[in-house]
């Protein structure tokens, strides 16, 4: 396992280009087994977790060609159905095959997805919403087998408004005869992003961004080009490298609206925002003050995905922050490893209670997920002296060579094999 050594509190300055959006990448690809003809996406960024999707992918029938930031998709023969434990444990997302693997072939069999370990998640509300469409469902031995024969489009409520869920279920639904409507839907952008690229390539659902979504069944999803909306939650963590390190950072590629939540916690604070059309430039004009009470909730709310990030800005500001995590249970494991740095940080049932401090010092420290290992990076950026942060394939997943990146940006980064 890799790690990264920073002597942190040099102040940041220079521009830093997001990258397309993983999660937006992730179901699209799944969609692309749904698709009889040739996919051409642009702006690829080949996150671990991409890689691991791809090869899901080729292992299913699809041919890929990879160049430097884009990918050709033959998927005209889709001929395998069933994903092995090898391939499923290494990423969460490898369950969003499920809904294309049985529109496309009318069954599939999957292992249980892997993924960060941040809290059970399950995937209940992926088979129970399979389920009220006619399919039939077998969870044994670790292998969930699902068969079409009795699909029918009809309605799907959820209980809860599950990202994965959402995005399974409307591609489980593209080829069913007559209307589908699900209801208490995600409305995450990278969901809209799917509906964008289902509809592109021939799909005919409506509502995506909204809490209802409706998919009048097609025959066929032919080929087609797309480009992947730029990710949000790289976007929220570049926004806070010069409220740890000082500086000022202009962010390119970005979608302001999809970090409002974010930007809208630092209005009257100790930094400045400008936003110019997709750019943004973000400087510190002096120690923050407590950000108050955040809460992590379904979108347009504050993202799970920034909330550790943000408990590292937090953990340098003037008095006491708190942030609930109402999303998954076990988001917390980097708490230990920043109070090791020097942050005063308690931990109440679901929130973190974050006195700021005015300095926290370097340590050696360990990640074990990726978003945790973001807010790592950024209190080693922030913090006196060096920091050692063990594991950082956790951040891979989700950052593509954050390293050299922040290096650009004037930051004392290094990558120790
Ligand atoms: C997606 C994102 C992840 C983000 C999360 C919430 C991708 C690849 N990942 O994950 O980065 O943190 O949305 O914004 O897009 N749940 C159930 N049963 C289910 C499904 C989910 O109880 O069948 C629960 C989960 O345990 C969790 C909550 O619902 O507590 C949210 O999960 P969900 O929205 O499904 O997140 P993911 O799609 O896994």
């Amino acid at each position: 396992m890799g790690s990264f050594l920073i002597n942190g509190q040099k102040p940041l300055f220079g521009s830093i280009k997001v990258d397309s959006a993983k999660n937006s990448l992730l179901p699209i690809l799944a969609g692309c087994l749904l698709c009889d003809g040739i996919v051409k996406i642009y702006d690829v960024t080949y996150f671990e977790d991409i890689l691991n999707m791809l090869e899901i992918l080729k292992m299913l029938g699809v041919k890929v060609k990879k160049y430097e930031h884009m990918l050709i998709l033959d998927c005209t023969n889709i001929q395998n159905s069933i994903i092995p434990i090898e391939y499923a444990n290494k990423l969460r997302a490898s369950i969003f095959c499920l809904g294309p693997l049985l529109s496309r072939l009318k069954k599939a069999k999957l292992a249980y997805p892997g993924g960060c370990s941040i809290g059970a998640r399950p995937i209940d509300l992926h088979l129970s919403g399979l389920n009220s469409l006619g399919a039939k469902i077998i969870d044994k031995h670790g292998y969930i087998s699902a068969f079409y024969d009795n699909m029918k489009a009809g309605e799907v409520h959820f209980p809860f408004p599950s990202v994965g869920a959402t995005e399974n279920l409307i591609m489980a639904s593209v080829f069913l005869k007559g209307k589908t409507t699900l209801y208490g839907v995600a409305k995450e952008p990278e969901i809209v992003d799917l509906c964008r690229f289902l509809n592109k390539m021939g799909a005919n659902i409506k509502g995506e961004g909204s809490d209802v979504i409706v998919i009048y069944g097609v025959s066929k999803l032919k080929g087609g080009e797309f480009r992947p909306i730029s990710d949000r939650i790289i976007a929220g963590t570049y926004l806070m490298l010069p409220l740890v390190a000082g500086g000022e950072v202009e962010i390119e590629n970005i979608v302001p609206s999809h970090i409002s939540s974010l930007i809208f916690l630092l209005k009257n604070n100790s930094c400045k925002l400008h936003i110019n059309g997709d750019k943004l430039i973000v400087s510190k004009i002096g120690r923050l003050s407590s950000l108050g009470k955040v809460e992590t909730l379904p979108y347009p709310h504050f993202a799970t995905d920034l909330q550790q990030p943000l408990s590292a800005v937090a953990s340098f500001c003037k008095g006491t922050t708190i942030i609930t995590e109402n999303m998954f249970e076990g988001r917390f494991k980097h708490v230990p490893q920043l109070i090791k740095m020097g942050a005063k940080i308690n931990i109440c049932d679901s929130s973190l209670v974050i006195q700021g401090k005015e300095e926290l010092y370097g340590a050696e420290v360990e990640a074990s997920d990726l978003r945790g290992c973001a807010s790592l990076v950024l209190a080693g950026l922030g913090a006196n002296g060096y920091t050692k942060i063990k594991n950082i394939e956790f951040l891979d997943r989700g950052y593509f060579k954050l390293e050299e990146k922040l290096q650009k940006l004037g930051a004392d980064i290094v990558r120790q094999t």
